[in-house]
């Protein structure tokens, strides 16, 4: 199966946030990533539902959202309910993780956990059976543009031999300073999904040419010569 590449749109222009999505989908990617900001489990605040909702019309790929809230049990209805097919709370603003991720799964998305950089591999184990998605933060989350941590690759490879034990079809994903530099080394270590901001809005040769570079280097470098799954 080919690497999935999805873009954060942190770096898009806001005030025309409809067409930069219609911009990403003619690009090529594969999903779009939301990261949402609450200022308090982040030192930054971005989109509420609403503002994905008005966007969903405007995209022919699937939205995810990645809440970096410290109340996720409160808003899941509000993302699923906003068009978002996939929706990745943070082990670290979750008492009760494996109902937070049963709880997505009822709603009608498929459910995601996220491990910030110091958080241990160890924390998916027991509620593997009720996650579609495991996001290793290969950055500490808040904003784009920051610098690839590769001492999270040991854990992206724990994590794959985790899932691949388990048998179960679980996507793992890595978000934060992934470049044309950096993807080699996520995805030897095991991702299968990337999210892009900075770079590939940078990308000289535009969004689709970015999309086409990220998912031959991860192709090329999954373990086995192919992608991880
Ligand atoms: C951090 C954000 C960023 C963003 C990608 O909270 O989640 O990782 O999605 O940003 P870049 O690709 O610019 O590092």
């Amino acid at each position: 199966m080919q690497p999935l590449i999805v873009p954060s749109v942190l770096p898009a222009d806001f005030s025309r946030l409809g067409d930069e999505v219609a911009e990403l989908c003619d690009a090529g990617v594969d999903r779009i990533q939301w990261d949402v900001m609450d200022g308090v489990f982040v030192p930054n605040l971005t989109f509420g539902p609403d503002v994905i909702a008005a966007c969903r019309p405007h995209s022919t790929v699937g939205f995810e959202a990645h809440l970096m809230v410290v109340n996720p049990d409160e808003l899941l209805g509000r993302y699923v309910d906003a068009g978002c097919e996939l929706v990745i709370v943070h082990a670290e603003a979750c008492t009760h993780l494996h109902r937070t991720l049963a709880r997505i799964r009822q709603l009608g998305a498929r459910s995601g956990v996220s491990l910030n950089p110091h958080t241990p591999a160890e924390v998916v184990e027991h509620v593997l059976d009720e996650t579609d998605m495991v996001l290793a933060m290969t950055v500490n989350p808040g904003f784009g543009g920051q610098k690839y941590i590769a001492a999270v690759e040991p854990k992206v490879a724990k994590i794959r031999r985790m899932i691949d034990e388990s048998g179960l079809d679980i996507e793992l994903e890595v978000d934060g300073g992934i470049t044309d530099k950096t993807i080699a080394g996520a995805a030897a270590a095991g991702a299968d999904v990337f999210i892009s901001g900075s770079w590939m809005y940078a990308y000289p040769d535009g969004k689709a040419a970015a999309v086409k570079q990220l998912r031959a280097i991860a192709f090329e470098n999954a373990p086995n010569g192919e992608a991880a799954r």
